[in-house]
């Protein structure tokens, strides 16, 4: 069994765009920006929001923090964000999901321009992502194909099976991995919380992308040996003896699992880092097309 340790990929690839904009003077006479939108105090928001920021800063981009109370209204927040896709010193922006109840999230992605959509949730770039056209990818998803792609792993002719089909990670998951390209080639199985004996699919599958939010879900019984497993759950648990108060569990039952995997992601330290390092390389081609539209 080997770790594919998401710490290790994502810091290779942060060195890599560090050099990359920094080597480019002429295109890149500032650094590329991007504007992060943070709403109320959600805990595990504030820790994601503030390690993007931190990360951007890492490797010299810009980041602002444009931070609102839990009261702000939808107008506010359109119009805040019409003023970011009219700001020509912004490469990209993303708002901190989820929102609270009383705005419509959707009209919010919505009033994202697709070019400064690094999240990749704008319908304009799902679609182009079903359509298999070139745009901005969620980071999750894309995240784990960086990590694939940076332990060489080849998944031709793979049957990968999903579990979850949210529009941030399971859905677009199963459409990349199906792709005509590395890694991308499986036979997908997308399953989900109305999925008839679920662990006969993954019992079939070669490579598992867990991604339901449930601690521990996938227990070592439902995958075959030689298996690839791929852990998306951050899960908090209360946990008295930590100074936070919590621990973070994913949702693969690691110590069942692990022993009949041939690679699986630990929790943390796998997907969760690549998703930054994913977020940083939008960042980095939403500023390259940028510069050269301008
Ligand atoms: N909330 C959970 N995951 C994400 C993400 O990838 N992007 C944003 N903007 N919000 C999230």
């Amino acid at each position: 069994m080997e770790l594919l340790d998401g710490r290790i990929a994502s810091q290779a690839i942060q060195q890599q765009l560090a050099e990359a904009w920094r080597s480019q003077p002429d295109l890149f006479n500032r650094p590329p920006h991007l504007a992060c939108v943070l709403v109320g105090h959600h805990p595990p928001s504030e820790t994601y929001v503030a390690s993007k920021i931190k990360a951007c800063t890492a490797i010299g981009f810009q980041s602002s923090l444009l931070r609102f109370p839990e009261t702000v209204t939808q107008a506010q927040l359109l119009d805040t964000l019409h003023q970011l896709n009219a700001d020509e010193d912004v490469d990209g922006i993303l708002v901190q999901l989820p929102l609270p109840k009383h705005i419509d999230e959707q009209a919010i992605i919505e009033a994202i321009h697709p070019d400064k959509d690094v999240d990749g949730f704008h319908p304009v770039n799902m679609g182009r992502l079903a359509n298999g056209l070139p745009g901005f990818v969620p980071a999750t998803p894309y995240g784990i194909l960086l990590l694939l792609g940076h332990y060489q792993i080849s998944t031709r002719g793979m049957h990968a099976v999903v579990i979850g089909r949210s529009h941030i990670v399971g859905t677009p998951v199963s459409l990349l991995l199906s792709r005509n390209r590395e890694p991308g080639n499986c036979t997908v199985t997308l399953c989900h919380s109305q999925t008839r004996n679920l662990s006969q699919f993954t019992r079939e599958a070669d490579l598992i992308v867990a991604a339901i939010g449930k601690p521990g879900f996938l227990k070592g019984d439902m995958v075959k040996q030689g298996a690839i497993v791929v852990d998306v759950g951050i899960n908090r648990i209360p946990d008295a003896g930590k100074k936070s108060g919590f621990r973070l569990v994913g949702d693969v039952d690691f110590a069942s699992v692990a022993p009949r995997c041939a690679y699986i992601t630990p929790v943390p330290g796998g997907v969760g880092p690549m998703t930054i390092a994913a977020l940083l390389k939008n960042t980095y081609e939403a500023a390259r097309l940028h510069r050269q539209r301008s």
